[in-house]
């Protein structure tokens, strides 16, 4: 019996110009590029420009995921854009993305889910797809997490980048097999008794400033590994495969020791890991389809690939998805 998938058509990538090395970033504050690689892997970040806004870089993002799709903006009628960092409180970031595009039917929104928004984000266009409601969706991450950045705290100032990805999911009829391409499962889970230990301190109703980035850095650490593992776990439990049927997986980008310690755990072999996060840092929402960009561009992943995203973020939120290519 067929059943309607959500399968991507299409990915592409933004990254702004600026390119900021450690050794630069040591310059302002006191840190040096041999504490940040072997504590986080990260070589060097995108900063983005004044006057470079999210729904910017998510734009071209958007833009590039078309193209490769060979497809119209006028085909998408559904956009959800996972974001942090809007251009405004409101409207959604995605609406602003949906009238550059030339887009005038269905609808577009932004989910907020930090380091988890593109698998939230997916997740939610794929339910909306399956079940009939829209046909096509744009799926975006895009960050300026610079912007919310205390330039002055080496703790977290190092970690981060901006940046913009976007996969085109189309809903298309499958034969309801295992070898069905499409997203195959999305695993979410969220528990906000951590919501102190990554979060900004600032908002609209509480000090009216955007405010900035404050971590426990350890603490989240601590966390990640068995948060990340145990919903990759569900993943498995709901579609019957395990590591030895990945092809790619493809991690959040926060940390190389937590992307390391998470493959390990799993029996992932670090060749089948895709990592971006030395040239991008964390780009938060940003960071998974800029590494999937990546490694269908450089031709690693391949149509009929089977493809473990996953990531894990404030709140504490965190998801997998299963996606065969
Ligand atoms: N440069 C030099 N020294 C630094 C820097 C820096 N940029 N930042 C902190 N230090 C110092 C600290 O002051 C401390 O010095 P002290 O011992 O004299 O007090 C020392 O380094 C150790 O600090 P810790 O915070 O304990 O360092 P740790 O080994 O835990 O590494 C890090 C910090 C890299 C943030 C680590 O905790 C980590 O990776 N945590 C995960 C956080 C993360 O990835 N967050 C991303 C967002 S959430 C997500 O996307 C999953």
């Amino acid at each position: 019996m067929s059943i309607r998938r959500s399968v991507v058509r299409g990915v592409g990538a933004y990254l702004p110009k600026r390119v900021i090395t450690n050794d630069e970033l040591s310059q302002t504050v006191d840190t040096s590029d041999a504490w940040i690689q072997q504590r986080t892997g990260i070589r060097e970040r995108h900063i983005a420009a004044e006057g470079e806004f999210t729904s910017h870089l998510g734009l071209q993002a958007a833009r590039a995921a078309l193209a490769d799709a060979k497809m119209d903006a006028r085909e998408v009628d559904l956009i959800v854009l996972a974001t942090s960092t809007p251009d405004q409180t409101f409207p959604a970031t995605a609406v602003t993305i949906q009238a550059e595009l030339g887009i005038q039917k269905g609808a577009a929104f932004d989910v907020q889910a930090v380091c988890s928004g593109f698998v939230f984000a997916l997740s939610t266009a794929d339910q909306y797809l399956r079940s009939g409601s829209f046909n096509t969706a744009l799926v975006i991450g895009a960050e300026t997490f610079s912007r919310i950045l205390d330039w002055k705290d080496r703790g977290t100032c190092v970690l981060f980048g901006d940046g913009a990805g976007a996969i085109v999911l189309q809903a298309m009829d499958q034969p309801g097999t295992r070898e069905d391409r499409g997203v195959l499962t999305t695993h979410l889970r969220s528990d906000g008794r951590h919501r102190d230990k990554l979060f900004v301190d600032g908002g609209p109703s509480t000090t009216g400033t955007a405010g900035y980035l404050r971590m426990e850095g350890r603490e989240v650490f601590r966390h990640a590994v068995g948060m990340i593992t145990d919903v990759i776990e569900d993943a498995y439990k709901a579609t019957g495969y395990d590591s030895n049927d990945i092809d790619w997986f493809v991690p959040h980008q926060a940390n190389r020791r937590i992307i390391d310690g998470s493959a390990k755990k799993l029996g992932i072999a670090p060749s089948k890991v895709v990592t971006t996060v030395d040239r991008h840092a964390n780009t938060s929402a940003a960071s998974i389809p800029l590494a999937l960009a990546v490694a269908v561009k450089d031709g690693r992943i391949k149509p009929g690939h089977l493809v473990l995203l996953e990531a894990m973020g404030g709140g504490f939120t965190w998801g997998s998805a299963l996606v065969r290519w």
